[in-house]
């Protein structure tokens, strides 16, 4: 079983979703999971917690001040004895309190004395989860290396459709399982690109695209968990690097990247091209801030970037090569065209635009090789890059090993 005495803490916090706990449970256990849950305050309104005690088969707690919990098993060991903490639903109030390190209930304590990774599954109101405030708090735990799962998109409790839904109980187990790793790319070494290309017009401005580099950033940690030593070049996010990538390698512009890739790519076994690498670039870069003259309109001369792919598989020895494809429209065409054209083993395509893809939490993916093809839908791009490596290495055995 995938997930044999594995020891999961699931923090439960105050929203509607919690029922949606209840399944999580059930589905760890089906694996062979222990699982200890943990309430807060609020939870408890939802759902009881003698119905985690029954679903676990463990006492459940609330209470840091619990005298009796506190002899049996401490917080502290509690905190310890967790491989992974897993909170859903992760309401508004409990990711500000986790992202300004507060210690204030026994959940909150907990994830301060643990070293286990930290998953957290926010559910709230869709307006609730666009708001600044949250905003700015899921970056401060991203940028910590906390593992967001979701939200999803679709229609609410309270009535509203939007962003904010909780993902679905077998979606964050495949997270957890998946973060287990299967070491499916264990041995192997893996470049991984992210993030757009900034392309110099003049000392003050440029030429960019939408890529948030998180899709890139997702791949390389499922690989990194999946076992493989990984290498990622990223153009300009803001993004902490993933847990476990070996070398990170900050790049602006195409050229830029180009050489990182190739010289990374030089001696490794796979290469995810998954940045939007700037397709041109202005000829000249101008040395000062370029003046306005009024009403006579401006025309930029653009040069061609090098292909970053098309070099690698011009190469008699290259990587195995794993593109994207960013489309608004006629998707598996360009696709699978982009396949043959730059000489690839698989390419993921994806729709951009309607929530999907660029700047989104969600992605959904096609991925085409040489004589097959397999539907990835619309998931958090965590969960994606899962599934996504899983096929990678399937591939790459299939056809290298
Ligand atoms: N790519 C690359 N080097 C470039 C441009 C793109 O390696 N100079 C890679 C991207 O990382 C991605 C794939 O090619 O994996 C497809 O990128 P895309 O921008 O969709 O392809 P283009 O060839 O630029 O085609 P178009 O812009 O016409 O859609």
């Amino acid at each position: 079983m995938q997930l044999a005495h594995r020891r999961i803490l699931l923090g439960v916090s105050g929203g509607i979703a919690a029922y949606k706990s209840c399944e999580l449970v059930r589905r760890l256990r089906d694996l062979g999971a222990e699982v200890r849950v943990v309430m807060t305050e609020g939870a408890t309104h939802f759902v009881s917690p003698t119905t985690f005690q029954a679903l676990s088969g463990e006492s459940v707690r609330v209470s840091l001040w619990d005298e009796q919990a506190e002899m049996a098993m401490g917080h502290i060991e509690l905190a310890r004895w967790a491989e992974r903490i897993i909170i859903a639903p992760a309401s508004a109030d409990l990711m500000a309190r986790l992202a300004h390190g507060f210690a204030n209930d026994l959940l909150t304590t907990l994830c301060l004395a643990s070293p286990a990774p930290l998953y957290v599954a926010p559910a709230m109101n869709q307006q609730m989860w666009a708001h600044p405030a949250v905003q700015e708090n899921v970056d401060i735990l991203r940028r910590r290396g906390v593992h967001l799962l979701g939200p999803a998109s679709g229609d609410q409790a309270c009535g509203d459709i939007g962003s904010g839904r909780m993902l679905e109980p077998l979606e964050l187990r495949e997270a957890l399982v998946a973060s287990f790793g299967s070491a499916v790319l264990h041995g192997l070494k893996v470049v991984v690109s992210a993030g757009p290309t900034y392309e110099d017009i003049d000392p003050v401005r440029f030429i960019g695209n939408r890529s948030s580099g998180r899709m890139g950033f997702a791949v390389a940690e499922a690989a990194a968990q999946a076992g493989a030593e990984v290498t990622l070049v990223a153009g300009p996010v803001g993004l902490a690097t993933p847990p476990g990538v070996v070398r990170r390698v900050d790049v602006r512009t195409a050229a830029d990247m180009h050489a990182a890739v190739l010289a990374a790519a030089a001696k490794a076994d796979i290469y995810v091209g998954a940045a939007a690498v700037g397709d041109y670039r202005p000829s000249v870069v101008a040395s000062h801030k370029l003046k306005k003259h009024d009403g006579a309109g401006l025309i930029l001369e653009l040069a061609e970037n090098p292909d970053i792919l098309t070099s690698l598989s011009a190469q008699t020895v290259h990587p195995f090569l794993v593109g994207f494809a960013a489309e608004t429209h006629d998707v598996a065409s360009y696709a699978q065209d982009k396949l043959q054209r730059k000489g690839l083993d698989m390419i993921a395509a994806n729709q951009v635009g309607d929530g999907l893809g660029f700047e989104a939490a969600d992605n959904a993916l096609h991925l085409y090789w040489a004589g097959g093809s397999v539907e990835l839908p619309r998931a958090s791009k965590t969960v994606l890059a899962h599934q996504l490596v899983a096929q990678v290495a399937q591939r790459y055995k299939a056809v290298r090993q």
